[in-house]
């Protein structure tokens, strides 16, 4: 069956090198391979490879569309997603290559979020980690045992900033920080491409959802989103550009408007800013049915006309939808779309196909062995637990924590303390709860509780009003010596269609630990969620707060190496919480407005009922150890554009641990053509201190990191004064003030 495949390409080859060696001469960005195949294609197989649909192996979307296999046999779809293992993507293979008249191979996708099968913390999490190697090297993992599973291609990373908690998909994000949403986006591209596909070890990524699909007004998923053009380009669009930067070879459109227009069909987007701003030439791919919306959004009167404003915005493949399949053909007839812009766009799609030497050999990701070896490994395994523990964040500590070698009796109370199939998170895809440590299991097989005796008692459920089981959990407190509470979310209530108008921790949790606490022993909590939630009660009602996240495969490893001291907590908060949902949004770089907040008078920006800040911070995270910052340096106070700026500050680690340090660095631009962030963060690097340890940190900046778009939206650089703030948060103040100076003058 090889054989005849390679046959049948080699002859295709052969008759290419002939015919089209000119058109290539002429045309550099034409393969004369693809030029060859794309001439012999009828218009159903064009559209074919233009068509993505599901399998029915799982359903991440409204409509499941039978019947893929016969698409696959007469060429009219040309990638499946949902479709993952050798088994299974081979069977599929084989019917487009030996049943199908171009046998033109499949392309595979898949959501794999974080972690293929074994699971790494939800990304949201793994961002408190600041630690750009290690998601790079998570990011290489999950698609490495994706690709040894059959795939090609994932449909991450998913790179939307936002500012609204109550939106459940900041689980899948970042965050709401532009400048470290790029680096991840750069770091996460980096880990799921790599630079090549030789080795079949690597996914295509496709940065999604293109774009500004974190910003949904009232966080409600899939609702309409309304910016002016300066916050998009500031903003948001940042982080896609830097994962296009890194190679990204594919784009994902959003389901949201921007600014009146769908973003599927927003030559804007895609064709403006992407392509010709960007220079993106890989191929652009629809969410999930979101042409068909665009009938909803009310700016196509029927699907054909969707379609046709899909394909003139930009979009190469529909992901679900059989628009393209079915319903633009009419638009050629009429004039409205050209057969050479279907063309380019299948193009596209051969031309990814060819690059990971799909033609070469379908069957190139899938190899039983190389399933049997990769997935789930004791490397992974181990990168798992690694990123776990640097994703967690401590949030209060008054002491107890590392857990004292005094404590010989813990009560573990649940709802979540014995959980696995929460804790692997929202968007696990393939991930399974069987393979995950819960916490309690983590705390007892540490070697360092080989003394300690453990009770463990379910309380109550997550949801519901249930508090039946609190007079046994209040009977059982006086044993311990230390109560450890772990609460949050099930997984179900972050994710996609998971928008919350109430974020605070569900079900009559935050009654149980008022209860436990009455009690007078010492307690923490650990919480596990998806995004940001309202925390005021749980930390005031805990000695220690750790935010534990959904930490995937080795959650309750991870967070027993912190509880003991194992492992000094580092984690610092990707995204603000608020302390009430009535802040939202609430985060660290807002302007300062011309009534800037003051709290001995009335007439400026602010509620009467609360601050106006957040309870924990953007950047923020404690460490068992404490670090002490010196005033910045700078090599010079008056700098021009074109020079590098060296700001620099001494740190020491003044407690008793060893521990890890994210040192953060933000400006303020103090006066410009147009109002400025109080804040930006620019530069960060972690550091490992040992205890006693001083060191200096220095960060180079440069014109970049000084420009914005200034009144007539061109960007670049105003001269004037700035301050550069270098601390441990967002919250920082201290800074030393330099003058950016005009060389002209
Ligand atoms: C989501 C995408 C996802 C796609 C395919 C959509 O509903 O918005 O992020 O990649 O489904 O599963």
């Amino acid at each position: 069956m090889k054989n005849k495949f390679f046959a049948f390409f080699a002859i295709l080859l052969f008759i290419s090198c002939s015919k089209n060696n000119i058109a290539q001469k002429n045309d550099p960005s034409k393969d004369v391979f693809i030029e060859n195949l794309i001439s012999q294609m009828t218009l159903d197989e064009k559209l074919g490879q233009m068509t993505l649909f599901t399998t029915d192996w799982e359903s991440t979307g409204p409509t499941i569309r039978g019947g893929y296999e016969d698409d696959i046999k007469s060429g009219r779809c040309g990638a499946l997603f949902n479709s993952h293992t050798v088994d299974f993507t081979t069977r599929l293979q084989k019917i487009a290559v030996e049943q199908s008249r171009l046998k033109i191979p499949l392309l595979f996708g898949y959501d794999v979020i974080h972690g293929y099968k074994t699971m790494f913390p939800i990304p949201l999490g793994e961002a408190s980690s600041w630690d750009l190697k290690e998601m790079e090297n998570s990011a290489y993992i999950m698609a490495k045992e994706a690709a040894a599973s059959g795939l090609h291609w994932t449909f991450a990373p998913m790179v939307d900033i936002s500012r609204d908690p109550r939106w459940g998909r900041v689980m899948e994000g970042s965050g709401e920080d532009t400048y470290l949403g790029s680096k991840i986006a750069e770091a996460r591209v980096k880990g799921i491409q790599g630079n090549n596909f030789d080795k079949a070890d690597r996914l295509i990524a496709c940065v999604k959802h293109f774009a500004a699909y974190g910003a949904p007004a009232g966080g409600r998923d899939y609702n309409s989103v309304d910016m002016s053009d300066r916050v998009l380009r500031e903003t948001y669009l940042p982080p896609y550009k830097a994962a296009i930067d890194a190679g990204a070879l594919t784009v994902m459109t959003s389901f949201n408007d921007v600014d009146g227009v769908p973003a599927s069909g927003s030559k804007y987007l895609l064709t403006d800013i992407l392509r010709n701003e960007w220079k993106f030439d890989g191929f652009v791919v629809t969410d999930y049915t979101s042409i068909n919306e665009m009938v909803s959004h009310g700016v196509a009167a029927n699907e054909t006309d969707a379609g046709i404003l899909a394909l003139n915005a930009g979009v190469d493949m529909d992901m679900q939808g059989a628009i393209f399949q079915e319903k633009i053909k009419a638009g050629l007839q009429d004039g409205r779309i050209k057969i050479a812009q279907i063309d380019a766009s299948v193009r596209r799609i051969l031309q990814i196909k060819k690059k990971i030497g799909l033609f070469e050999d379908p069957f190139k990701f899938s190899s039983k062995e190389r399933e049997k070896e990769t997935i789930m490994n004791d490397a992974h395994i181990s990168a798992s637990r690694s990123m776990a523990k640097k994703s967690i964040v401590l949030l209060k500590n008054n002491g107890i924590l590392p857990i004292k070698k005094t404590v010989n009796q813990i009560l573990v109370v649940r709802p979540l303390a014995d959980d696995k199939e929460n804790l692997i998170g929202a968007w696990s895809g393939s991930g399974e709860a069987r393979h995950c440590v819960s916490l309690l299991s983590g705390l007892k097989q540490n070697p360092l509780a080989k003394n300690i005796v453990f009770n463990y008692v379910k309380a109550c459920e997550i949801e519901g009003n249930d508090k039946s089981a609190f007079e046994s959990v209040k009977n059982r407190i006086s044993g311990a010596d230390l109560v450890i509470v772990a609460i949050g979310e099930s997984k179900d209530m972050s994710g996609e269609a998971a928008s919350k108008a109430q974020i605070r921790i569900p079900g009559v949790q935050e009654e149980l630990l008022k209860m436990i606490r009455a009690e007078g022993k010492p307690v923490v909590t650990i919480v596990m969620n998806g995004r940001p939630l309202i925390l005021g009660d749980v930390k005031d009602n805990s000695d220690a707060l750790i935010e534990a996240w959904w930490l995937g495969s080795q959650a309750g490893n991870a967070i027993a190496d912190v509880l003991y001291g194992d492992y000094n907590p580092s984690g610092k908060l990707p995204i603000s919480f608020p302390r009430h949902e009535g802040q939202i949004p609430v985060y660290y770089n807002h302007k300062s407005t011309g009534r800037p907040f003051d709290p001995t008078s009335k007439w400026n920006t602010k509620y009467l009922d609360m601050p106006n800040t957040p309870l924990f911070s953007f950047g923020y995270g404690l460490s068992y150890t404490s670090f002490k910052y010196d005033k910045p340096m700078v090599n010079k106070t008056n700098f021009s554009a074109d020079e590098k700026l060296i700001a620099s500050v001494n740190i020491k680690n003044i407690g008793d641990y060893d521990g890890e340090e994210t040192i953060q660095l933000y400006i303020r631009d103090l006066v410009a053509s147009v109002t400025r962030p109080v804040k930006e963060l620019k530069a960060f690097k972690k550091e490992f201190l040992k205890k006693g340890e001083s060191k200096t940190i220095s960060f180079e900046l440069n014109k970049e990191d000084f420009s914005f778009y200034n009144r007539e939206m061109k960007w670049g650089t105003e001269p004037g004064e700035f301050d550069i703030f270098i601390g441990s948060d967002s919250d920082t103040q201290n800074a030393v003030r330099v003058t950016l100076i005009n060389k002209n003058k």
